[in-house]
Formats: structure tokens, sequence, C-alpha cells
């Protein structure tokens, strides 16, 4: 059983999922939840779940002072996995560092397409016909490292960006706890950059 932390900015409706997914005898349990604003709708989530929560404001800190509070909640909490579920924060190096390999992400586009933030807006605007999620390992570079587990949806010419967000969002609520269980199982890891599965793991 792997003690997980999730780090978070906004609603959380991906901790959400991962929550819901959360069995006594599964592997992973969900030991702390981060986030650095304040009244952020994912921290009631996890209260209602009975999940110890933090706030740790980033405002008025440098990246590295910020990022060292954040490794310290999260070791003291005894977290072996760290997941970003909608934290609007990019790491410093070395905090991505110090955690390779046990740090995942879930970003709304098919990686590696559209990286950093607007993505819906710039998916519509490019006129793709698919778009989708992507579960990876985080590295220094933004949105960089390597893809545990995707899934993908159409995008209607229709669609505005909320509806195109919508969509997505239900396949990240199917992805993200697929993609931990993958990790907290060790049937993933990264290793010399790449995502390497266990025989069967796919
Ligand atoms: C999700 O769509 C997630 O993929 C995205 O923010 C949303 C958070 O929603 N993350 C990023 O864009 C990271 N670059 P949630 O708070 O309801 O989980």
């Amino acid at each position: 059983m792997k003690k997980v932390g999730v780090l978070i900015s906004g609603r959380g409706s991906n901790l959400g999922a991962l929550i819901a997914a959360q069995r006594d005898d599964g592997p992973y349990r969900i030991a702390l939840v981060i986030s650095n604003i304040e009244g952020a709708g994912g921290l009631a989530r996890a209260d209602a779940a009975g999940i110890a929560t933090l706030v740790i404001p980033h405002k008025g800190k440098t990246r590295e002072n910020f990022d060292a509070e954040l490794d310290a909640a999260l070791r003291a909490s005894g977290a072996d996995l760290v997941c970003l579920a909608g934290f609007m924060r990019i790491l410093s190096d070395g905090f991505a560092r110090a955690w390779e390999g046990k740090l995942i992400n879930i970003h709304p586009s098919l990686l590696p397409a559209y990286k950093g933030t607007r993505v819906h807006e710039r998916v519509i605007e490019a006129g793709e016909t698919r778009s989708g999620a992507s579960v990876h390992f985080v590295v220094p570079e933004l949105d960089a490292g390597p893809v545990i587990a995707q899934a993908s949806v159409p995008v209607h010419p229709s669609d505005s960006p909320e509806a195109l967000a919508a969509r997505v969002l239900e396949i990240e609520h199917q992805l993200y706890p697929a993609a931990l269980r993958l990790l907290a199982e060790d049937k993933v890891q990264l290793e010399k950059g790449l995502a390497i599965f266990a025989e069967g793991a796919r």
C-alpha cells in the first residue's frame, strides 16, 4: 500500500476521482492533500473523505522556498508518491528531481501536443478532430515527462472550450486512478527517461 500526497489548486474533481477509486485493500491510500490556494474546492472533498489537508500559500515566497515547504510536508506525511491534480504552479527542477519517478501529473491534452495553458482553446483554434488527456511522469521540463496513460475523445466542430474541457475531464476521471494504480503496483517505472511497463501492464 503506497501513501500518496495530492497537490491541488482548484475544485479538485480529479482528486475526487482518486478518492472514489481508493479501496481499503487497494494499492494506494491518499495520506495528505496540499493546496497552494486557501479555500480551493478540493480541500472540502478531502475533508469530507477524512483525509488530512494543508494549505501552503505560494505568495511572497521564492519557488525554491515554496517547494521546500511542499517537500517537507510530503515527507512528514510519509508519502511515497505525489500526484499533481490541477496544481497550477510550476515546480522547481530540484523538486522534480527529488521526486523523480514518484511524481505524476494529469494534463488535458494528448501530450506531447498542447503543453502548457489554454489547451482547449488552442486545440479548437487548430481545428483538431481529437483531443484527450495524458498522465505522465513529471520531469523538470514542463509537461514533457514520459506518458504513462492516455485516452482520447472527439472534438466537435461546434465545441466551445468549456464543452471540450468537460468531455476531456470525464476521461481524466477514468485515466488518473488507473495510472496511479499502475504506479502504486510498481507496474510502471521511470527508467532513463522512459516509462517502462511490467509485462501485461497495458
Ligand atoms: C484538469 O483538467 C487538469 O487536467 C488540468 O486542470 C484541471 C483540474 O481540474 N491540469 C492542467 O491543466 C495542468 N497543466 P480539477 O481541479 O477538477 O481536477
